[in-house]
C-alpha cells in the first residue's frame, strides 16, 4: 500500500527526471531519429480516440490529458480539427471532469468528418467553426462561444508555417486565462532539416518556418506565459517538445 509521503516522493522524482531529460541531447537525438524513421509509416496517423482518427503520437495525447486534468479548463479551443479525433479526445476528458466544451476551428471541415464528429456520443461537448483560424470573423465566432468567466485553454495545431502560428499566438494567447495552457503542436519541426521533414504532406515546414520559430518570437515579446519545463522535458520523446506554455497566474486577464 502506498503512503501519501511515498506518492509525493514519487512525483518529485518524476519531476526531477523530466527536467533532466530536457538536458539529455543524446536521448533527444535518438528520439528525433526514431520519429523521422517512423514517419515513413505515417506513425502519427495510425491512432484513433474512441473510434475517431487522431493525428498525434501517443506521448502527445498523454501530455494533453495531463494538461487538461491539471488545469481543468471549462473551454478548450483547438485550431486544426482534421478528422476530429483530438476534439473527441478533449471532449471525453472534459466529460470525465464533469463539464465544459471544446471549440474546434478548421479551414476545411469535410462533410464526412463533420458527420462523424456530430454523431459521436461526445458531440454534446463540441462546437465547430469553419474558417481560417486567423480570419477576424473566425476569431469573433470563437469569442462569441466562450461563456463569461470561463477558464480557457488553447491548442494550436493547424497550418504550421511560422507566420501563421505567430499570428495564431498573437490572436489566441489573449483568450487563455491565468493558470491555463497554451499548446503549440509539432514544435519538433524546428529541430528537423528540410530532408528530414515529411515530404508527402502538402507543405514542408522545417527550421525557421515552423511552430518553434513562431513560439520563440512570441515568447520574446510576451511576459504573460512561462514554459512548463517538466512537460517539455518529457516531450523530447514526442512531437511538441517546448510547446507547452502556461499563462502566469499574475498575468492580467483580457
Ligand atoms: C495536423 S491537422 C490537425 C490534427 C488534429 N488536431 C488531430 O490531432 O487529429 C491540421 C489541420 O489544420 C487545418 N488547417 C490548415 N490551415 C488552416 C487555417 N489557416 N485555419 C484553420 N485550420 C487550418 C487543416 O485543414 C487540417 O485539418
Amino acid at each position: 500500500m502506498s503512503h501519501p509521503d511515498d506518492r509525493e516522493e514519487f512525483q518529485a522524482q518524476g519531476r526531477s527526471n523530466a527536467l533532466q531529460m530536457a538536458e539529455d541531447s543524446a536521448l533527444f537525438e535518438k528520439s528525433k531519429n526514431l520519429i523521422i524513421a517512423a514517419d515513413k509509416y505515417r506513425y502519427s496517423y495510425l491512432w484513433t480516440w474512441l473510434g475517431v482518427p487522431i493525428i498525434q503520437m501517443p506521448a502527445d495525447i498523454v501530455a494533453l490529458q495531463e494538461a487538461v486534468w491539471r488545469s481543468k479548463p471549462r473551454v478548450i479551443i483547438e485550431t486544426g480539427v482534421a478528422r476530429g479525433g483530438s476534439l473527441i479526445f478533449f471532449a471525453s476528458v472534459l466529460e470525465l471532469l464533469g463539464g465544459g466544451k471544446v471549440i474546434g476551428v478548421d479551414i476545411d471541415i469535410r462533410a464526412h468528418n463533420r458527420d462523424t464528429i456530430e454523431s459521436h456520443s461526445m458531440a454534446k461537448r463540441i462546437e465547430l467553426i469553419e474558417g481560417s483560424s486567423i480570419a477576424p470573423e473566425t476569431l469573433e465566432a470563437v469569442r462569441a462561444k466562450i461563456p463569461d468567466g470561463a477558464s480557457v485553454m488553447v491548442v494550436l495545431d493547424s497550418d504550421h508555417s511560422r507566420d501563421h502560428v505567430l499570428n495564431e499566438l498573437e490572436s489566441y494567447a489573449p483568450l487563455v486565462t491565468p493558470g491555463q495552457y497554451l499548446v503549440v503542436a509539432d514544435t519538433i519541426l524546428g529541430y528537423l532539416s528540410q530532408h528530414e521533414t515529411p515530404t508527402e504532406r502538402s507543405k514542408v515546414w522545417y527550421e525557421g518556418d515552423e511552430p518553434l520559430a513562431a513560439l520563440r518570437t512570441f515568447m520574446a515579446r510576451s511576459d504573460d506565459f512561462e514554459l512548463d519545463a517538466e512537460m517539455n522535458g518529457k516531450l523530447i520523446m514526442g512531437s511538441s517538445p517546448g510547446g507547452y506554455l502556461r499563462r502566469r497566474l499574475s498575468a492580467r486577464s483580457q
